[in-house]
């Protein structure tokens, strides 16, 4: 995780120095925050005895350290001498140099992994440093091009957003750090680099710290914080921290703040093979969470309570998850009825982004910070592991919009104007008229 936005042809010189100023706690605290995520990609490598494996961007060698303990024997290259001195420490029969990812010093087909982790889409030149990893890999070698999740929702990229206000104003055109976070672009940079993405995915790996003071030392470590630091002052960019996670502060005083990382592997591309075919594989893995959480909203009942129709025993296909028309009436709170769920922009969730539909699915608390009526079982949602709330998310978003305005919800004293649900004792509902009588007298 080692580079900087810095549009030059190469870019070890300038980041060099930026990196090495925070290098011990990047090592101590910051680094570490992210290990489940070279843990999980190492894994999914299959690194271990006997691979040749390189980490492009190495950092203080945390990657590299792991990959060594799987039996990998391991390169590491990058821009800040004194992470690299921090990863000779680590891994001390590794080889760690110190270059530039756009002429990395290797002969071709070298490795059988290649990583970079937050580094090539930094690169001054990220089609050249990928190109290079592509050279330096053997023909039947993995390529990993780990960047963060989409930035939507995710609470450390407001934190990493914390920063953008103290920084020197970015030349136009440079990559933000979210540049390849969308699908289409992480697959499109790796087919310019005749890369054939065999998979991605995406690892949650909270960032957490045991006290304030040493998340702030671990965030004020990267070189983009280095960065920050000249253009304004260290007191302005800590406290730019600490506001930044005051909303994480757990109740014992440590910060847990989640963050998601988006990991795509990748083969060579070789004489022949045709693209088309190459591609299939990603391009269902959109697919693929929309079709979970399709799923889970079978299975979670939704339409029950939010597809018009549903409790007359005629649910509306073509207005699925459109808005019930009946509501239910819960005893000292009113009557509340199943919102529209499609992405319509008036009537249904169109202004939410994934974010806000898992924190109310999850939480029961909207957007505008009213809490749902229980008969919305979200407590029962607040188990969903986290992938699965936002393949329910993304389910959502994928319907076609439906244009229809819920009644209500209406207080307990309010005259109500839809069907209601409502619990009666025996006595009572035997003296209501049934559905097409007129009213008892
Ligand atoms: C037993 C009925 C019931 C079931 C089952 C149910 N909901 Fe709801 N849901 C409601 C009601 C009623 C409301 C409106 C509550 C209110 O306005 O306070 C609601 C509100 C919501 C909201 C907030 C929307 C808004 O505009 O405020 C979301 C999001 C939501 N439900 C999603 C779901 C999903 C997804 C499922 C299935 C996994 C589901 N619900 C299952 C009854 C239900």
């Amino acid at each position: 995780m080692t580079a900087v936005v810095q549009p030059k042809a190469t870019t070890s010189d300038v980041n060099g120095k930026l990196w090495s100023a925070g290098a011990r706690d990047w090592a101590d605290i910051q680094e570490g925050v992210v290990r489940k995520l070279y843990e999980t990609v190492l894994e999914r490598m299959r690194v271990g005895r006997g691979t040749r494996y390189l980490d492009a961007g190495c950092g203080s060698g945390l990657a590299a350290q792991i990959a060594a303990s799987r039996g990998a024997a391991v390169s590491g290259i990058d821009a800040a001498e004194a992470l690299l001195a921090i990863a000779r420490e680590r891994v001390p029969q590794g080889d760690f140099q110190r270059g530039d990812l756009e002429a990395l010093p290797y002969p071709e087909r070298a490795f059988d992994a290649v990583t970079g982790f937050n580094s090539f889409q930094f690169a001054g030149n990220q089609a050249v440093a990928l190109g290079e990893a592509r050279r330096v890999t053997k023909p039947d070698g993995t390529v990993a091009i780990v960047t963060w999740g989409e930035p939507e929702g995710m609470e450390a990229a407001s934190v990493v957003g914390a920063l953008r206000p103290l920084m020197p104003p970015p030349p136009p055109g440079a990559p933000g750090p979210f540049a390849l976070s969308q699908q289409a672009a992480l697959r499109r940079f790796a087919a310019d680099a005749k890369l054939k993405p065999v998979e991605i995915f995406d690892v949650d790996t909270p960032f957490f710290y045991p006290d304030q003071a040493t998340a702030l030392r671990g965030l004020n470590s990267s070189g983009v914080a280095t960065r920050a630091i000249e253009h304004s002052s260290r007191t302005v960019v800590t406290e730019a921290h600490a506001k930044a996670i005051a909303p994480f502060r757990q109740a014992d005083g440590s910060y847990r703040i989640q963050a998601t990382f988006r990991c795509l592997l990748a083969k060579l591309m070789l004489a022949g093979l045709l693209l088309a075919g190459a591609l299939t594989p990603t391009a269902h893995a959109a697919d693929r969470q929309v079709a979970r959480g399709k799923y889970l909203v079978t299975l979670g009942g939704c339409n029950d309570c939010h597809t018009p129709g549903s409790f007359f025993g005629k649910p509306d296909m073509k207005r699925t998850l459109g808005g019930s028309d009946v509501g239910f009436a819960i005893p000292g709170m009113g009557v509340f009825v199943g919102a529209n769920l499609t992405p319509d922009k008036e009537t249904g969730l169109g202004t939410w982004t994934k974010q806000q539909i898992v924190t109310a699915l999850t939480t029961g608390k909207r957007p505008d910070g009213r809490m749902l009526a229980p008969v919305m079982p979200w407590e029962e949602f607040a188990h969903l592991t986290r992938a699965d709330a936002l393949a329910i998310a993304a389910y959502l978003k994928s319907l076609p919009p439906v244009q229809h305005k819920v009644a209500g919800p209406f207080g307990p004293n309010e005259k109500v104007t839809v069907f209601v649900m409502s619990v009666q004792p025996a006595d009572v509902y035997n003296t209501l008229p049934q559905p097409g009588e007129p009213p008892a007298k």
